[in-house]
């Protein structure tokens, strides 16, 4: 390493080991004046002007950026009731077609046009995975079930409370309807409606389709 001189031995030796007195490689020096100077800055920074936050400072911020998000959270929550029977007058349903089949929310694309269902489940029939009640399935649509590939479609994402209402009263409003070639049930998870009162995947069923039952 030492240019311009001939490499020399020290004279001290342990067990035999003998040194020679080489300078040390830039690399490492650079290094090692590099860890002063930040430890210089570090201590400046952190303990002596305070212009760094503190591990308990930073959580502190971190806690109160969750309350903000908490209560942005809440102010967005649906202000109103949603109603619990669906709609049936045409033109909230024709309201519901259109979002159903738009290249916004897409579920045309899952579910089929008819309704039938291809990706997603037939929304026709009386079998449902989720329930069949009108604030379940708007639970549904709001939550998705992302691990499945539906994504949410909530009050604070995508679609307002209204068409909410309207998509899941057009969906109700084609049960029975019989499409061709319908997807098959899941006979492991559907569940007639009406006969799911009481689990917890699925709300317990209003009146109104109970009595369709009988
Ligand atoms: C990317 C495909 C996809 C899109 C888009 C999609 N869905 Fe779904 N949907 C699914 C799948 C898959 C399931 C079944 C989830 C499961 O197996 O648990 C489902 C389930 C449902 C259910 C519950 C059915 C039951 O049997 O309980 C409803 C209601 C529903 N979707 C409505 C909608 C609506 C309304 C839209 C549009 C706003 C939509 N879906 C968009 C794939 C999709």
């Amino acid at each position: 390493m030492a240019q311009g001189r001939k490499d020399e031995l020290l004279d001290h030796d342990a067990d035999g080991i003998q040194e020679y007195d080489n300078s040390l490689p830039r690399w490492w020096l650079y290094g090692f004046y590099f860890t002063i100077i930040f430890s210089v800055v570090y201590m400046v920074h952190y303990h002596v002007s305070g212009t760094g936050k503190l591990m308990t400072a930073e959580y502190e911020e971190e806690m109160q950026a969750a309350e903000s998000i908490k209560k942005i959270a809440a102010a967005n929550a649906p202000k109103k009731e949603l109603p619990t029977s669906p709609l049936t007058d045409a033109a909230s349903l024709k309201k519901g077609q259109e979002i159903f089949e738009s290249t916004n929310s897409l579920c045309a694309t899952c579910h089929r046009t008819d309704l039938g269902g291809q990706v997603g489940p037939n929304l026709t029939d009386e079998y449902w995975i989720h329930g069949c009640d009108l604030p379940t399935i708007m639970k549904n649509i709001t939550t998705g079930f992302p691990e499945k590939g539906m994504l949410p479609y909530g009050s604070t994402n995508k679609l307002t409370d209204e068409e909410l209402v309207q998509v899941a009263s057009y969906i109700l409003s084609k049960q029975g309807s019989n499409p061709p070639d319908p997807k098959p049930i899941e006979p492991e998870r559907d569940v007639k409606c009406g006969a799911n009162a009481g689990t917890e995947q699925n709300t317990v069923a209003t009146t109104d389709t109970a009595v369709k039952q009988h």
